[in-house]
């Protein structure tokens, strides 16, 4: 989709584009080792360093497709049809994206030889016994970090966990720690922001609570805060990728675009928990506080990829029109409701 924009392609020298040329040629790069002999160890150590060319050639995808969505809203009006469709399109682009890239991180960690020395344990990028109070903490102390820079304070967190399995145990899942990682620090970030800033003038903060459950299905983490919550009506809309509350990030080059503020923090993590089959939601209570729950599988055997499938079915999501309200008290934004006006 060309049009004016402040980041130029490299490739095809447009705008904000999904860079087919970009694709096709990470593409012809691998079709190039289909006739190739896997078992020679050179064949395989050329096919390892491609693949990490590919994927470092797509590290800035997300911020650039973000900034393309800020474009897009300061061009345009956003109507409901098109908030829907980027919606559809984005989760599952960003669902075969967070694959494929899982896909060459396990290869390229698995054969380049040696072991992390940090995690020998380790099976490429999944943990088969990954601590998930350790995961917690780490996201806990980068935040904490963040937030200490933004706002010269943090609030303090409270961890419990409960193991109905063996209780004295601390809980572990066979799982991609850095995926768990992400959305934790996405949803600490966002808890931390919001409590820092409802409570600015109180003296202390009120701390962050997590609990852990593991039961016989499920894995549980819910994240609760006092950060002032948000109404019912925009729940929902907090994981669209058209709509935050933090001001645009400025951009001076694609290399190292930040990712705060493009309000990409919910919709991905959802991904990120969708993909292993578990979900991400969010309940709150105006004026109080915000819990955010993540669902995880607890027995590996369920933890499958999910992906997106292309066929016709997915071409008519694309080609829905809103129709006529069939309730009689349709939910709508109570101060204003322009002809585009974005209400969901
Ligand atoms: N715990 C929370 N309490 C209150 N509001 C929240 C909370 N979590 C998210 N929000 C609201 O949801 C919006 C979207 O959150 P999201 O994490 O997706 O994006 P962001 O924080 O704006 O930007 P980014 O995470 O990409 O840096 C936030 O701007 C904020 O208004
Ligand atoms: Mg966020």
């Amino acid at each position: 989709v060309p049009y004016p924009s402040l980041l130029p392609c490299c490739v095809c020298s447009t705008g904000v584009c999904f860079c087919p040329s970009r694709y096709a040629q990470s593409l012809m790069e691998i079709v190039d080792f289909l006739e190739k002999d896997p078992e020679d160890k050179n064949v395989l150590r050329k096919f390892t360093e491609t693949l990490i060319n590919v994927r470092n050639r797509h590290n800035n995808v997300v911020p650039t497709m973000a900034q393309g969505v800020i474009e897009y809203k300061e061009a345009f009006d956003v109507d409901p049809v098109t908030n829907q469709n980027v919606q559809y399109f984005l989760d599952r682009f960003y669902t075969s994206r967070i694959s494929t890239r899982m896909l060459m991180n396990q290869h390229s960690l698995i054969f380049d030889g040696s072991t992390n020395p940090a995690h020998p344990k380790h099976i490429g990028s999944i943990d088969p016994s990954c601590d998930v109070v350790e995961v917690i903490k780490d996201a806990y102390e980068s935040a904490k970090m963040l937030c200490d820079q933004y706002y010269l304070t943090s609030p303090e967190v409270e961890i419990q966990q409960v193991n109905s399995k063996e209780p004295s145990q601390p809980i572990h899942i066979v799982y991609v720690p850095s995926h768990l990682y992400h959305i934790l620090f996405e949803l600490f970030k966002n808890a931390m922001r919001a409590t820092v800033e409802t409570h600015e003038s109180s003296l202390t903060l009120p701390p962050i609570k997590v609990r852990v459950s593991l039961g016989s299905e499920d894995l549980t983490i819910k994240m609760s805060d006092r950060g002032g919550g948000v109404p019912l009506r925009k729940i929902e809309q907090l994981f669209s990728y058209m709509y935050t509350t933090a001001p645009s990030p400025v951009i001076e080059n694609a290399r190292n675009a930040p990712l705060a503020g493009f309000g990409y923090g919910l919709p991905i993590s959802r991904l990120y928990a969708r993909y292993f089959q578990g979900d991400l939601q969010l309940y709150s209570m105006e004026s109080y506080g915000t819990s955010a729950v993540i669902y995880m599988k607890a027995l590996s055997s369920e933890s499958v990829e999910r992906l997106p499938v292309f066929n016709k079915s997915a071409l008519r999501h694309y080609q829905t029109s809103i129709e006529a309200d069939d309730w009689s008290i349709p939910s709508r934004d109570p101060k204003k409701l322009g002809k585009y006006e974005f209400s969901v």
